[in-house]
């Protein structure tokens, strides 16, 4: 900006520049989230970024884009997996407004993600790596700088460079609550609310969090999310240990074996024995002594009170499986414990060819693969119209994310030349 000051010569412009300058402070460019600061490299944690991607797409393209398990994709969306024999084929709606669960590290004292490596196709540019697969939430040149490309116009087939996605570890709590940071690109007519109602969160916790100050929100901007999440109690040995799960959503542990899931409007964690179909083999998940299964209730009435017997989960170490028995009185009889209700994924009308067709050949393409390298089964799996299809959005070099602050610095050059012309 000073560079500006510099070019003008002109005293009377210079105010006028200044007064367009803070006009656009205090329309309020709301900071966009970068990632928060750390300190060490052993500070990681989970998170996820919001995802929405204009066409029809296959669970498996967004699984690879992202190098997460098509099984976390499902529990981070709440999505029922006993309805899905074969999740990676489920197919998304366009514009589908997906959590991604990625593991948050801490990369030059910055909170980034360093778990989503892309494969570089040919035709692929970085702006469109940017813009049009990961959809605002990164710059080409946070990709360039993270991966140390030299020259971002020359990147090569084959080439593999990790995604910095910014993220938050947030200590785990906010407010004193526990919490699972979400990394939000605004979008238009995003509101405040609408945002905190669809993301689960508080409107308050995501004002504080980003210093909105009641600023205008910008198409674009990236915002950090506290949402709620469901802590654990786990034996502190356990492989799993300092679980947290976000409401509306649960994870698969224990190899498999158990869904420990967070309701939508819930603090309280409930695990069970995951759907059958992911569990081959696993050790006796019933408290010992007990006929209890982890997760069941027993519910005795008594003559004034309630005798209330419960299998509780507490994590896991090899094919130990921790677990203990609570028994409490309580005052009346609880409502069964049940897994929370399941979201469906959206019903709408695909153009995709149906799951049971074999996808029509196509020569193997490096992008195709998954993060261990194993080429995947669903290597026709791009839509028509997708990222190397025809109606691609052009690339629009790191436009998107700041495009009002642009505009300004745009108006207030033309302001210098004609003061300077004068
Ligand atoms: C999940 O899907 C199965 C199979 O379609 C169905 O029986 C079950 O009721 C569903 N569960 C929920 C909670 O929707
Ligand atoms: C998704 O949203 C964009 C922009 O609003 C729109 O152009 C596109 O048609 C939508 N796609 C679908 C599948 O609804
Ligand atoms: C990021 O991932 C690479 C491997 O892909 C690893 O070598 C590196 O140590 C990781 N960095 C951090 C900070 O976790
Ligand atoms: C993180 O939380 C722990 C306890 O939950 C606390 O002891 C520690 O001071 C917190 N650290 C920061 C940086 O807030
Ligand atoms: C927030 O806005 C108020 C009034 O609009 C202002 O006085 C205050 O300094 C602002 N705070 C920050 C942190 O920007
Ligand atoms: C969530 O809980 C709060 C307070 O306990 C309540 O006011 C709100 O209506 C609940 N929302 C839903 C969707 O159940
Ligand atoms: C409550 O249930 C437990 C376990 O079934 C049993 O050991 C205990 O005696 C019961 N308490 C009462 C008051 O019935």
């Amino acid at each position: 900006m000073g560079y500006f000051f510099l070019s003008c010569k002109s005293s009377k412009f210079e105010v006028f520049v200044l007064i367009l300058l803070l006009g656009s402070s205090a329309l309020g460019s709301a900071k966009t989230f970068q990632g928060e600061s750390c300190s060490s490299v052993a500070d990681t944690c989970s998170s996820f970024v919001n995802y929405q991607y204009p066409y029809d797409l296959r669970l498996q393209q967004i699984a690879n884009w992202f190098s997460v398990d098509p099984v976390a994709l499902f529990g981070a969306n709440n999505f029922n997996l006993t309805a899905a024999p074969d999740p990676e084929n489920e197919i998304i709606p366009g514009n589908q407004t997906l959590r991604i669960p990625v593991t948050c590290s801490c990369i030059g004292q910055i909170h980034r993600v360093n778990s989503t490596v892309y494969t570089v196709k040919p035709d692929d540019t970085l702006s469109k790596i940017a813009d049009s697969i990961y959809g605002g939430l990164i710059t080409y040149q946070e990709i360039a700088a993270v991966n140390n490309i030299a020259d971002p116009n020359k990147i090569l087939p084959g080439q593999q460079f990790v995604i910095p996605f910014p993220c938050a570890c947030l200590n785990k709590t906010y407010n004193g609550h526990p919490v699972i940071s979400l990394a939000y690109v605004v979008s238009p007519g995003d509101t405040l609310s609408k945002i905190a109602a669809k993301a689960g969160a508080q409107a308050a916790d995501i004002s504080k969090l980003n210093a909105l100050n009641n600023s205008l929100l910008i198409v674009g901007d990236v915002l950090d999310i506290p949402i709620p999440a469901c802590s654990s109690s786990f034996t502190t040995t356990a492989t799993d240990y300092g679980l947290i799960v976000a409401s509306g959503s649960y994870q698969i542990t224990a190899d498999n074996c158990v869904q420990c899931s967070c309701g939508s409007n819930s603090t309280d964690l409930y695990c069970s024995p995951a759907p059958a179909l992911l569990s081959g083999s696993c050790p006796n998940l019933h408290c010992d002594g007990t006929k209890l299964a982890i997760g069941d209730v027993k519910e005795q009435a008594l003559s004034k009170s309630c005798n209330v017997t419960s299998c509780i989960y507490e994590g896991f170490q090899g094919k130990t499986i921790f677990s203990r028995i609570h028994t409490a009185e309580q005052n009346t009889c609880p409502a069964p414990m049940h897994a929370p209700l399941y979201v469906p994924i959206s019903s709408a009308p695909s153009s995709l060819p149906p799951v049971s067709a074999p996808p029509p050949p196509r020569p193997p393409s490096p992008s195709l693969q998954g993060t261990a390298g194993a080429p995947l089964p669903t290597t026709g799996a791009q839509t028509p119209g997708g990222p190397s299809g025809p109606s691609a959005p052009p690339p629009s070099f790191g436009f998107l994310r700041h495009e009002s602050s642009d505009f300004l610095v745009m108006v207030a050059t033309l302001v210098c030349f004609f003061s300077l012309w004068f």
